[in-house]
């Protein structure tokens, strides 16, 4: 037999021309499973059929799958039940979704609904939501631990909704207020309580102060997700506490991307918060990966001082005293920290080399932020790890939000 087709050597390895990937197809075949002969009915040899299986018609079901199969192209409609809301802020409304499933089963996932009132007409919104919709995408390709997971665009009644993975969590703005303190008094036994208090959280000031090996641990998930971002030229645009979602497990996942922007396709309209943006956003400057830098280094002040940052200015009139605060922040942080903090070295330098005011002299990367030796955040969990202070925080974290449930 010669159709053209050479002649395949059993010995030989096969090499695939490049671009085939039908190899691989191949390998995820597997082996066909076994299916016992009716179980629970074998002492009735009569019921027992040839093959194991009692005869019944699945032509038309057979043909069904066939044709199924051998498709390019399938559709069907999509039903989700909106459970409950689990958030909003300047851009949109999320829900918690089930998406039905056959047998009433469903799966749990999270929708966004983009708000259009931002826009002056519906042309402006399109486009905005066509950027958006094109770097969701871009975003669902990444699949980074720290990130939250993006499953799809829809457009519903010229609506943009997102669809996205549920973080079974709370964010960290909720997780700094008091009263979620207070529900963990109220509701544990005492051990539980001083655990809570000792090693993760205490009340110290008009916000929650976390302890700094759990600061750093969220921080170190935060710099994973943002370095992944950046190593794709996306800039994120908008990291402050009700953008990190501290998960149940207690990893950390960045959510929200309404803001970012992949770095050759800026929006047109940016946006971004005051409190947290870099000084030369403010100043006017385009996003870089060094100004989510700085937004970080924001944060992680805020998660160590028990103070929300720069609270003063949440009236965004005040836009260049919000400036001058923030330019003269490496001098002001002392007073602003706990002695603890302040007295460690390593905390000072990383904090430092987040919020510089000039871009060039924060850290080089999110990686170098990171893995650095001068005051990177992995330096300062081996330090913990020397003096036999480190603790299971992943674990810590997940036992402060059991309390919470
Ligand atoms: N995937 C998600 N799973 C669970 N909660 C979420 C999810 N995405 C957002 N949230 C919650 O909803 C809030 C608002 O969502 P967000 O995307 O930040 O909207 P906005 O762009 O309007 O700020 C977040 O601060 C968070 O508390
Ligand atoms: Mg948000």
């Amino acid at each position: 037999m010669n159709d053209g087709t050479p002649a395949l050597d059993p010995t030989a390895f096969y090499v695939p021309p490049r671009g085939d990937l039908s190899w691989m197809e191949e390998r995820s075949v597997s082996e066909p499973l076994f299916t016992p002969p009716n179980p629970g009915g074998a002492q009735d040899a009569t019921q027992i059929q040839a093959g194991g299986l009692p005869a019944i018609d699945t032509g038309a079901l057979a043909s069904q799958f066939n044709d199924i199969v051998l498709r390019d192209y399938i559709s069907w409609e999509v039903e989700y039940q909106l459970v409950k809301r689990l958030g909003s802020g300047g851009q949109g409304i999320v829900f918690l979704a089930d998406r039905r499933g056959a047998f009433g089963v469903s799966f749990r996932l999270a929708l966004k609904f983009f708000q259009p009132a931002n826009y002056p007409d519906v042309d402006a919104y399109r486009e905005e939501m066509a950027r958006l919709a094109r770097l969701s995408m871009k975003l669902a390709r990444l699949q980074q631990d720290h990130l939250v997971d993006v499953y799809n665009v829809l457009e519903y009644r010229g609506i943009q909704t997102l669809v996205m993975e549920w973080v079974d969590g709370y964010d960290l703005r909720f997780l700094l207020t008091p009263g979620a303190l207070e529900y963990v008094r109220k509701n544990s036994d005492h051990d539980t309580w001083q655990y809570v208090n000792d090693v993760i959280v205490t009340n110290s000031g008009p916000q929650l102060r976390l302890k700094p090996g759990v600061a750093i641990a969220i921080l170190r998930d935060c710099l994973s997700a943002v370095a992944a971002l950046h190593r794709e030229d996306i800039l994120h645009a908008d990291i402050k506490p009700a953008n990190i979602m501290v998960k149940r497990t207690g990893n950390c996942k960045i959510v929200d991307f309404g803001s970012a922007f992949v770095a050759d396709e800026p929006p047109h309209r940016p946006t971004w918060t005051p409190r947290y943006a870099a000084v030369e956003v403010l100043e006017g400057s385009v996003p870089t990966p060094a100004s989510d830098l700085a937004s970080l280094g924001y944060v992680l002040m805020e998660m160590l001082s028990g103070q929300p940052c720069f609270s003063e200015f949440t009236d965004i009139g005040d836009y260049a005293g919000l400036v001058a605060a923030k330019r003269q922040l490496p001098d002001t942080l002392y007073s602003q920290l706990p002695a603890d903090v302040v007295r460690n070295t390593t905390l000072i330098d990383l904090l430092q080399q987040l919020i510089a005011p000039e871009p060039s002299n924060r850290f080089a990367s999110a990686e170098a932020a990171d893995m650095s030796e001068e005051g990177g955040a992995a330096e300062f969990q081996r330090q913990l790890v020397r003096g036999d202070l480190a603790s299971e925080y992943e674990n810590d974290l997940r036992l402060w939000l059991e309390e919470l449930a």
